[in-house]
């Protein structure tokens, strides 16, 4: 290729990773993110009519109904990533299971954005669930909006909301909007960026641009009594930090917008906030080095594999996150950690409703790789370079559990189908050192159900599940690795029947109490416990 066309090419690659912006939303169940989810797609035209997506909201759904969305896991493969254009950019919104015990796969998918919205309820603030996958975000540092949701209901005051998220999560606010009422009072909005009035008509918005908070019109706009404490609002609003984008993209500060997804109220604001300040995809680092969107060669790492429909061919989708450079349809990419050759013939792109076979993508993409296995969560693919992406990341579970199998002989069946289960992280697998029945790890009891039938269902196994006396586990690593390596062999052999392997051959302790654990730790300075791992 000559010098020209090489560098027409980066450019290229440059300029189309420019224009990706690729977020998810992270929500306590119940919060809105479905409904949230929705109005973005009807904006970006990926869906025409609200409810396309999701008649329901994930929390109402009932056990049975999970258990069937997991049978018919084309469905949920086809919402797992949902592209749409908006504002000359093109939006890759991933999508994260609500329920808690589907966690873990939110986890796995935070490491693939670039950015989060992250979606509160107006009248019950920070909750469980967003405060978890906020640490998540704050692991990586990643930029956070925030939506506080159904504003048309009764609120709590914006003044507590915010400083609320200022204090339990130690995170700067800037207030986009302010609110007017909350409830059967809730008015619209002030837009303290362009000093416009934003309100809520029925049918839509209707937008005042103000001469200032003096403006006389306010009075005339507002229902009686409204403009006294929108003006009083926009003085309190004052004291919070001026939007600065450093700040917002190294993850310190978030503009905050107030609104009402399910009346289509402030997303259109939320969708140009995120246009505006939401980054393209950024360098990432790997083992051997950073690696730049920009780079014409191509790299990108698995961060979920979701199985198919088709039990008789047990086909996979491979969820790979591009980091740089241009995919092909076609392409032949090596997997870094076998060293094999891995054809993309037919790499899927998401739409609301539908898969497309994509001819290319680019850096902040997310493509569906079909395969019969052999791609794993945290594996690596590149144009031939040697390297690994870090940051697909396992936690400790807390539900640990022993399989128990009604049939002896089914034995290697049994390894198969958790081997080929782990892979895609349904649950986590531990082999003990004494050769004992393998143990598996969970974060919610939801995820054991899950288990059992796809096995019986797919592999034709029955199995249940034994109680272990254990409460937690830590991976254990030396932390230096030369004379400590036979400091870790020495304490695996202390007691084999608490120590395991996992997935991929790391050494693993579970222990029956935090107070057990801490006192291992301090028999062990030179060993250490780990509570997340991150795979390569
Ligand atoms: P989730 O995905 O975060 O779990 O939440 P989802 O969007 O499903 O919303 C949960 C419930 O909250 C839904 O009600 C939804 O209609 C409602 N909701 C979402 N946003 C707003 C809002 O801005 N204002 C108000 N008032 N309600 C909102 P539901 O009763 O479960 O479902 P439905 O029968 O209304 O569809």
């Amino acid at each position: 290729m000559s010098e020209q066309l090489v560098e027409t090419a980066t450019s290229q690659t440059a300029a189309e990773a420019g224009r990706r912006r690729t977020f998810a939303i992270i929500a306590h169940p119940d919060a809105g993110k479905t409904t949230l989810t929705e109005q973005l797609l009807l904006l970006g035209g990926a869906i025409q009519i609200a409810g396309a997506v999701r008649a329901k909201g994930e929390r109402r759904r009932t056990r049975s109904d999970w258990m069937k969305i997991e049978q018919d896991r084309g469905i949920s493969v086809a919402t797992s990533v949902m592209t749409f254009e908006y504002a000359g950019q093109i939006f890759n919104l991933l999508d994260t299971p609500g329920h808690e015990d589907f966690s873990e796969d939110t986890y796995r998918t935070l490491s693939a954005v670039d950015a989060a919205v992250m979606v509160i309820d107006a009248a019950k603030g920070i909750e469980a669930q967003t405060r978890k996958l906020f640490e998540v975000c704050r692991l990586r540092d990643i930029p956070i909006v925030t939506f506080i949701n159904k504003m048309d209901r009764e609120a709590r005051e914006p003044l507590e909301l915010l400083d609320e998220i200022e204090k339990t999560l130690a995170l700067d606010v800037t207030p986009a909007t302010w609110p007017i009422g909350s409830g059967q009072q809730f008015a619209g909005v002030y837009d303290r960026d362009e000093a416009k009035l934003r309100l809520l008509r029925e049918g839509g918005e209707q937008d005042v641009a103000l001469s200032g908070p003096e403006d006389g019109r306010i009075d005339s706009l507002l229902p009686h009594g409204q403009g006294d404490v929108l003006r009083e609002g926009i003085e309190l609003a004052s004291v919070y930090p001026d939007f600065d984008l450093a700040s917002f993209r190294e993850g310190h500060l978030t503009p905050v917008y107030f609104g009402s997804a399910l009346r289509g109220f402030g997303v259109k604001h939320l969708l140009d906030g995120l246009a505006r300040f939401a980054p393209p995809p950024s360098a990432r680092s790997a083992d051997a080095r950073m690696v730049e969107p920009e780079e014409e060669k191509l790299t990108g790492f698995v961060f979920k594999i979701q199985a198919n429909t088709d039990l008789q061919h047990r086909d996979r989708v491979a969820f790979l996150r591009v980091c740089s450079g241009r995919l092909r349809k076609g392409a032949r990419l090596k997997q870094v950690r076998t060293g094999k050759s891995i054809p993309v013939n037919a790499p899927l792109f998401f739409f609301a409703k539908e898969r497309q076979v994509a001819e290319e993508a680019w850096p902040g993409d997310v493509v569906g790789i079909a395969n019969h296995g052999v791609l794993r969560i945290g594996d690596t693919l590149t144009d031939g370079e040697e390297l690994n992406f870090q940051g697909v990341p396992s936690f400790a579970p807390e539900i640990l559990r022993r399989i128990r199998l009604d049939d002896p002989m089914l034995a290697k069946k049994l390894r198969k189908a958790l081997d080929q289960l782990a892979d895609e992280g349904v649950v986590q697998v531990f082999r003990p050192l004494d050769g004992s029945q393998p143990v598996v790890g969970v974060v919610g009891q939801l995820q054991l159900d899950v288990l059992s039938s796809r096995i019986q269902a797919e592999y034709g196994v029955q199995i249940s599940f034994e109680p272990t006396s254990w409460s937690t586990m830590r991976w254990i690593a030396p932390k230096e690795n030369g004379q400590d390596r036979a400091v870790l062999e020495r304490f695996l052999r202390t007691a084999p029947s608490q120590m395991a392997e996992d997935h991929d051959s790391q050494p693993v302790a579970f222990f029956t109490s935090d107070w057990g654990r801490r006192r291992s730790e301090e028999e062990w300075p030179q060993l250490r416990f780990l509570a997340l791992r991150e795979q390569h």
